[in-house]
């Protein structure tokens, strides 16, 4: 029989400093009032200047891996989900194995833009249930401050910064992600977007004068496909996953806008009282929304072992998905970690692989810093 793969350890880094809407009515023309009416929205976190998508990533996931009891050692597979990487190359994730001492782990990034914590979850749940992957870790992590456009007051108010991290783990008790569905239409590429940086549009003068560089969205297109896509969505994966839409204790939507989510609960005919809702104080963190908003909801007691899930969300591409989950919680016993310690012995461990790879480098002749 295929294990199945169980979330068993959850944690979520945001920055400290928050931006309200308030402030931003300082910067663009446009109100408190006109930004909660419309969005739900009244503040959202923006990353200080010495943090990043793989600090937050990283800070996320050392909360994971404690409450799940798993050292990095034990990883397997790291999955970075995120529109807004340190870099184009190398992958964040390959940075946060670094950080946090996975010396066993594969790592990559994973580009479904705000779906894609649902898409990284179900690759991951899928290597596990194949029994090729034993323990994984899941990030979504996003600095989306760094790429919106702050004279924009169509997109600057609805983004914010933040990370959210799952370990999942194989186990033959049954329970965890048992459906997941993964759905795309790039005809409605152009919809939302980030033009400049890529091949098709390389960095020049030309691109970051045109703002190139900044998140373009045309607002009333993206709403009107997210409405229609959440509840089908939901439905979709509920059926898959042998779930009435009456046994779902929680839905956990991504976080874009409070009347998007409002329409689709309407669409599934549950009252809000059973959906999670924490947008009004982060904003839309893409990829991150949906596990802060997972992380938050454990927290206040909103979520319980055994509890009938399903995550929900949909972003640039056009891209959505969902998940069926019954929760667990961990399965190891809790094991203190002491990050802070743990943290000095991996950097350590990292400066002595790069003095290595320098000296050999330059003994063989070979040092990238040569230009031979
Ligand atoms: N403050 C004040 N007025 C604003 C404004 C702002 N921040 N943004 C737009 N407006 C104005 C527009 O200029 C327009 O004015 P006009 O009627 O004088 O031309 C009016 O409000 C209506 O604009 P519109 O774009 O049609 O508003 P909307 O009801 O569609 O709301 C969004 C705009 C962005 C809140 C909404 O379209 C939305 O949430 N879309 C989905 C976006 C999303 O979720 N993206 C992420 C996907 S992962």
């Amino acid at each position: 029989m295929s294990p199945f793969a169980h979330i068993t350890g959850w944690g979520m880094a945001v920055p400290e400093r928050i931006l309200t809407n308030y402030e931003i009515s300082q910067i663009v023309d446009t109100t408190d009032e006109w930004i909660q009416k419309n969005t739900g929205i009244r503040e959202r976190r923006v990353a200080s200047e010495d943090q990043s998508t793989a600090t937050l990533a990283v800070d996320a996931a050392m909360k994971a891996l404690e409450l799940a009891g798993l050292s990095p050692e034990q990883l397997d597979l790291i999955i970075v989900s995120t529109s807004s990487p340190e870099y184009i190359f190398p992958a964040t994730a390959c940075i946060v194995q670094d950080h946090i001492g996975a010396t066993k782990a594969g790592a990559f990034d994973l580009l479904a833009a705000c779906s894609g914590f649902i898409y990284a979850l179900n690759m991951a749940s899928q290597a596990i249930r194949a029994g090729s992957v034993q323990n994984a870790l899941v990030i979504g992590s996003e600095t989306l401050s760094r790429i919106v456009n702050w004279k924009d007051r169509a997109t600057c108010i609805l983004f914010g910064d933040g990370a959210g991290a799952f370990v999942l783990q194989a186990s033959d008790t049954p329970g965890g992600i048992l459906a997941g569905i993964m759905r795309s239409d790039g005809s409605g590429g152009d919809l939302l977007a980030l033009p400049g940086g890529g091949s098709k549009h390389p960095a020049t003068l030309e691109t970051v004068e045109l703002g190139l560089h900044f998140v373009k969205m045309n607002g009333h297109e993206v709403f009107r496909f997210a409405t229609r896509v959440m509840s089908q969505a939901t439905k979709d994966v509920a059926a898959a996953a042998g779930f009435q839409i009456s046994d779902i204790n929680l839905v956990i939507p991504h976080q874009a806008n409070r009347r998007i989510i409002e329409a689709a609960m309407r669409g599934l005919d549950m009252p809000m009282e059973r959906c999670m809702v924490n947008l009004e104080r982060y904003g839309n963190t893409s990829t991150a929304s949906i596990p802060i908003a997972t992380v938050e909801a454990v927290e206040t007691g909103r979520i319980k072992p055994g509890d009938k899930l399903v995550f929900v969300g949909f972003g640039a591409g056009l891209t959505w998905g969902s998940l069926a989950v019954q929760w667990s919680g961990p399965i190891l016993p809790k094991r203190k970690m002491y990050p802070a310690s743990y943290h000095a012995w991996v950097r350590v461990r990292s400066l002595l692989l790069r003095i290595v790879r320098r000296v050999e480098a330059t003994l063989w002749g070979n040092d990238i810093n040569n230009n031979k």
